[in-house]
């Protein structure tokens, strides 16, 4: 295992897993940075839908990748920069929610952000959340997680996550989304949603968030 201060983190699962806020808080305990990579595709889907490029145009939303500046900040605050615009607030309305899987699956986008994601993983210690980061994109992590809770317990944690940001959602539309989103993800041809070989599977489903973090730091 690398010294603590070059550690990389892995952390994977499908939406609502509690992979953010769990990769957040061990970052910060283990003082590491956190990437938050699912952010970067969610800017890309916003940066698509506000140049008014069909999301299902491949080429078009692959050539906008290819031109975009995706920043994320390390501060607490975890700012979101898309071409210079704070992207932070409106990468996470439904919209984007619904847009960003078919974004995610297009080669030239992933090749594209995988490679930011790498750079980010090569500046120093990381806790790395995604879908593809123990398979793909950091596969010499020192340790790989792969969250996972029943799909019930992971649309009501992201319903309850919206309805306190003030979104205007029924939990049977967020289910609806997240099981959407969950096949897409893990059918697609490139770098599908899948625990690594070597990966540590965890059930969150009736853990709090402090026995979730305490396993992960213990294993670090
Ligand atoms: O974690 P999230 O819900 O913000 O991710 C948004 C989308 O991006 C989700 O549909 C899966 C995709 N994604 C991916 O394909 N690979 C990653 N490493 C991170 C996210």
């Amino acid at each position: 295992m690398r010294q603590r201060e070059s550690l990389q983190i892995a952390i994977d699962g499908p939406a609502g897993a509690g992979k953010s806020t769990v990769a957040k808080i061990v970052a910060q305990r283990l003082n590491l940075f956190y990437v938050d990579t699912g952010a970067m595709y969610r800017a890309i889907a916003y940066k698509a839908l506000k140049n008014g490029a069909s999301i299902e145009d491949e080429l078009s939303v692959s050539q906008i990748a290819q031109s975009t500046e995706v920043v994320l900040d390390h501060s607490d605050e975890g700012i979101v920069w898309c071409d210079g615009e704070n992207v932070t607030e409106a990468i996470r309305c439904p919209e984007i929610s619904r847009a960003v899987s078919t974004v995610a699956a297009y080669p030239g986008v992933r090749e594209r952000l995988v490679e930011l994601q790498r750079l980010e993983g090569s500046r120093g210690g990381v806790v790395m959340d995604g879908r593809d980061i123990g398979t793909h994109v950091l596969p010499e992590a020192d340790i790989k997680i792969f969250l996972t809770a029943t799909p019930e317990e992971r649309a009501k944690r992201r319903w309850a996550e919206l309805s306190h940001a003030g979104k205007d959602i029924s939990l049977e539309e967020v289910t609806r989304d997240m099981q959407r989103r969950d096949r897409m993800d893990t059918e697609r041809e490139v770098s599908p949603l899948k625990p690594a070989r070597d990966g540590i599977v965890l059930d969150t489903t009736g853990l709090s968030v402090e026995e979730i973090v305490a396993k992960i730091v213990a294993l670090a």
